[in-house]
């Protein structure tokens, strides 16, 4: 892998004090190409634009699909990143399914950890802060007819991150629009899954809502999953969670909050979840806690479930009180290093430069 490092570091620039998601990118990227059929040499290389042929099939049929994922400073400074080969797998399973090459094991790792260990300074040191980190596969060139790419580039670029959002969310669940269908590309991190959430997401939005709760598209009564994140209930006593199917993205928060919550002795269940069954617990008060999950967004608590233009509101628990904060600072506290990790879960960085 060749190294090209930057002459003009933007660290300078950086405040650290008042970072806004995805406003400022480190100060290098990874870039390895796949060109007469296999990977070619990988480079980190300065920040920059990039430029591909406009009959590249990224820019007309949508061949793209992404990771996210972050690396986080514990008290020494020392760096982690949580659960990667997780990422890794995922990738792979969104690009199979839009007919792209896999990226290999040694690519994708070796990428991400020399191009972070070169950004290190780049990676916010308080609690909760991070270093959101985005892989990501395009279809660079093709043929405009309606078929697969030759070639695709594999590409990693990172920014710092603090809390995505900032309160708690006013969510609607969605009637009208879908997210995936079966069959479709749902469980992926497909771009277009996100192009096509945008319009839904400004109506709701300009109806004083944070974020579409989504539904099945055949019946619209079945929980799915939110815009950038999964959903929890904590339902007459339990944590549920809809089941991963091929309509939802089976996210790394998602499944280790599965296993956080089953060791700290509470009960949980992954099961097919109806929208009646919540509207159910807001009526009769069984539904004490809904949250969402993701790598940018963490865990943010809801505040109010708006169903067919009725606000059922949640109660307004004490942090303490809430099994969202407690999920929260022990997800934070393995990420961070500051807790035991009897999971594996996190991935200490060597300094390889
Ligand atoms: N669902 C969607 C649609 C997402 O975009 C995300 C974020 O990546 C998630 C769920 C949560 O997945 P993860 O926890 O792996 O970030
Ligand atoms: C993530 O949490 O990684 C997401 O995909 C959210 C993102 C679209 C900002």
């Amino acid at each position: 892998m060749k190294i090209k490092k930057t002459l003009h570091s933007r660290i300078g620039k950086m405040d650290f004090n008042n970072i806004s998601f995805g406003s400022q990118y480190s100060d290098h990227m990874f870039c390895s190409e796949y060109k007469d059929g296999k990977w070619q040499d990988s480079i980190i290389k300065p920040f920059g634009n990039i430029m591909f042929s406009p009959v590249s099939p990224v820019f007309h049929y949508g061949q793209a699909v992404f990771e996210g994922m972050k690396a986080y400073k514990d008290k020494n400074e020392e760096v982690f990143l949580f659960r990667p080969e997780e990422n890794f797998k995922r990738i792979n399973r969104s690009a199979i399914r839009l007919e792209m090459p896999t990226v290999p094991e040694d690519i994708f790792m070796n990428g991400l950890k020399k191009l972070i260990d070169l950004d290190r300074d780049w990676i916010p040191k308080n609690y909760g802060q991070s270093l959101y980190i985005r892989p990501f596969l395009i279809a660079t060139n093709g043929v405009l007819s309606a078929k697969p790419s030759k070639d695709y580039m594999f590409m990693i670029i990172s920014t710092p991150a603090d809390a995505y959002y900032k309160h708690p969310m006013k969510i609607k669940i969605e009637e009208k629009y879908s997210r995936s269908a079966a069959g479709g590309v749902g469980f992926t991190k497909a771009a277009g899954n996100y192009a096509s959430s945008f319009y839904p997401t400004k109506l709701a939005n300009e109806e004083g809502f944070d974020q579409i709760l989504w539904t099945d598209s055949s019946t619209h009564t079945m929980i799915e999953e939110l815009g950038t994140m999964n959903v929890f209930f904590w339902l007459k006593n339990k944590l549920v969670t809809p089941k991963a199917n091929d309509n939802i993205l089976s996210g790394i928060t998602c499944k280790s909050i599965l296993t956080l919550a089953e060791k700290k002795g509470f009960s949980v269940e992954e099961k097919n979840l109806s929208v009646s069954e919540i509207i159910k617990g807001l009526q009769t008060g069984e539904l004490k806690e809904a949250f969402g999950c993701g790598t940018a967004a963490v865990i943010n608590f809801f505040k109010i479930i708006s169903y067919q233009g009725n606000n059922f509101s949640l109660p307004d628990l004490t942090e303490k009180k809430r099994i969202s904060f407690c999920l929260k600072k022990s997800l934070l506290d393995i990420q961070h290093n500051l807790s035991e990790d009897p999971f594996g879960w996190r991935v200490q960085l060597k300094r390889y430069l």
